[in-house]
């Protein structure tokens, strides 16, 4: 279908825009792949001292998933779960980068608020919740991620009529986040992961 094909295109290069990476060069703060973890996302954007770059990444991070199902919605209706998918996969592997990209946490985040919006606001308050007491935004951003799918799982099949595979879907882009996550994992098993606002850099 060509035009499943063109909903998942646009997405993907809403997803690919990497903001972190464009904010922090246009501000002098230099290559953020070089600080850090080397991540694309906010979370590495606060490491450069920034904390309105690290908000405004976050921010446009959510947004560009947010503008990619609103896009599919108004003129591909039926196709926004393929907008979604496009900008989470254009986030995670943008093509500019070498298909280095980041963790999906925000970009997740903004899919979710039209998509299915209690997943949303579930998501948000574990994200927030987690950050604030165990400070560490992998773990944080991880369990944000699987509550999406458990959300969708919980709520039962009347809330997909619009996307009739929306719980397979969310428990796949979970499970890509996780996956992204990797030397985060490892870093927490070695108990090297650092804590937010403790210092710069792992
Ligand atoms: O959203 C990414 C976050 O969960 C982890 O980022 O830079 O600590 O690997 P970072």
């Amino acid at each position: 279908d060509p035009q499943a094909l063109l909903v998942f295109a646009i997405g993907y290069l809403l997803g690919s825009i990497p903001f972190g990476l464009i904010l922090t060069r246009l501000f002098g703060k230099g290559d953020l792949r070089a600080i850090g973890s080397g991540n694309i996302g906010a979370t590495n954007v606060l490491r450069t001292g920034s904390k309105g770059l690290a908000a405004a990444t976050l921010i446009l991070d959510a947004l560009k998933g947010t503008v990619a199902v609103l896009v599919a919605h108004h003129h591909f209706p039926g196709f926004e779960h393929l907008a979604a998918a496009g900008a989470l996969i254009g986030h995670l592997y943008p093509v500019w980068l070498k298909f280095m990209g980041g963790k999906g946490v925000a970009t997740f985040l903004g899919i979710l608020i039209f998509l299915l919006p209690i997943a949303a606001a579930v998501y948000a308050a574990v994200w927030v919740l987690l950050l604030l007491t165990i400070r560490i935004s992998s773990v944080a951003g991880m369990a944000a991620a699987i509550s999406a799918p458990v959300t969708a799982a919980v709520l039962g099949r009347e809330q997909f009529s619009s996307a009739p595979a929306l719980f397979p879907m969310l428990l796949g882009f979970a499970l890509l986040v996780v996956w992204k996550h990797r030397t985060n994992i490892a870093r927490l098993r070695a108990g090297t992961e650092p804590r937010i606002g403790k210092g710069k850099g792992d």
